[in-house]
């Protein structure tokens, strides 16, 4: 189980943005976290691989730990070690290797190629595609194909843990599904944990086990996946959806932020 303890931000010596978030994501699990832009998502999964010290941010309270291990004082790549990989917000892929090329880019911590070798066959098994595009330039992919490749290469490292950061973000909603078909996937036939942030609570809620709700840096829900989807505040908060369960316009749903700033 991955378990976030207390867990306190802060930038630059002085911004507070996480103040004191608690979330486990159990073993074999999709874990979501949902919350509105700003709300210290993408900081949550940076205070998890390390990768907060080159943004200069620190955890000034709390812990994280991988089985009862500690792994806020570990530098990302030893991070990645302990089996932790993270998908990055915005499909990073490097656009002048090809799809290949790219994978390998995401072996580095295993020993020998056939080691790689066997990593990239398992990568095009889950993703046929891939294996079709294995020798185009990642810049020439489509949306879906290059989140799969940042998916793919995040698999080379074997992980036990992924953390993947708003992958349906700008996404067409045929790609999205298929793109969350294959989140299912890790979680079904390879047993991964998986830390899925996003925006779309709607989507997220259908594949999670449990979720948590973020706000201004703190957790404000958490329950099964199946609660939350029935919780009247996700609903109209997030879901946009009224108590008769129709579809709130855009604008109802501004201003009922506005209004209400829930479970303060
Ligand atoms: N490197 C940074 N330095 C200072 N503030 C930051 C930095 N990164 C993020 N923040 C601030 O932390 C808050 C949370 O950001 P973030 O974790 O990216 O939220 P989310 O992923 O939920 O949109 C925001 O107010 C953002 O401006
Ligand atoms: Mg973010």
């Amino acid at each position: 189980m991955l378990a976030l303890n207390n867990v306190e931000v802060v930038y630059d010596g002085v911004i507070l943005v996480l103040k004191g978030v608690s979330l486990n994501a159990e073993e074999g699990q999709i874990t979501t976290l949902l919350g509105a832009n700003g709300a210290g998502k993408t900081t949550t999964l940076k205070a998890i691989s390390g990768l907060l010290h080159t943004e200069r941010g620190q955890v000034t309270k709390g812990s994280v730990e991988l089985d009862g291990e500690r792994l806020d004082r570990l530098q990302p790549f030893d991070v990645v070690k302990r089996g932790v990989a993270q998908v990055f917000e915005g499909r990073r892929v490097f656009e002048n290797l090809s799809v290949e090329e790219n994978l390998i880019a995401g072996a580095h911590s295993r020993r020998n190629y056939a080691d790689v070798r066997a990593g990239i066959d398992r990568v095009y098994a889950s993703f046929p595609v891939l294996k079709e595009r294995r020798h185009v330039s990642a810049g020439y992919l489509s949306g879906g194909e290059q989140q799969m490749l940042v998916i793919g290469r995040a698999l080379m490292s074997d992980p036990k843990v992924i953390l993947l950061d708003e992958p349906s973000l700008g996404l067409a909603p045929m790609v999205i599904d298929e793109i969350f078909g294959v989140i299912r996937r890790l979680k079904d036939e390879q047993n991964i944990t998986v830390l899925l942030v996003e925006q779309n609570a709607a989507l997220a809620l259908d594949i999670a086990d449990h979720g948590y709700v973020m706000e201004n840096g703190r957790i404000v829900l958490e329950g099964p996946a199946e609660s939350l989807r029935q919780n009247s505040d996700i609903k109209e908060f997030y879901l946009g959806l009224n108590e008769a369960g129709t579809r709130r316009s855009y604008r109802d749903t501004k201003n009922y932020r506005r209004r209400k700033r829930w479970l303060s």
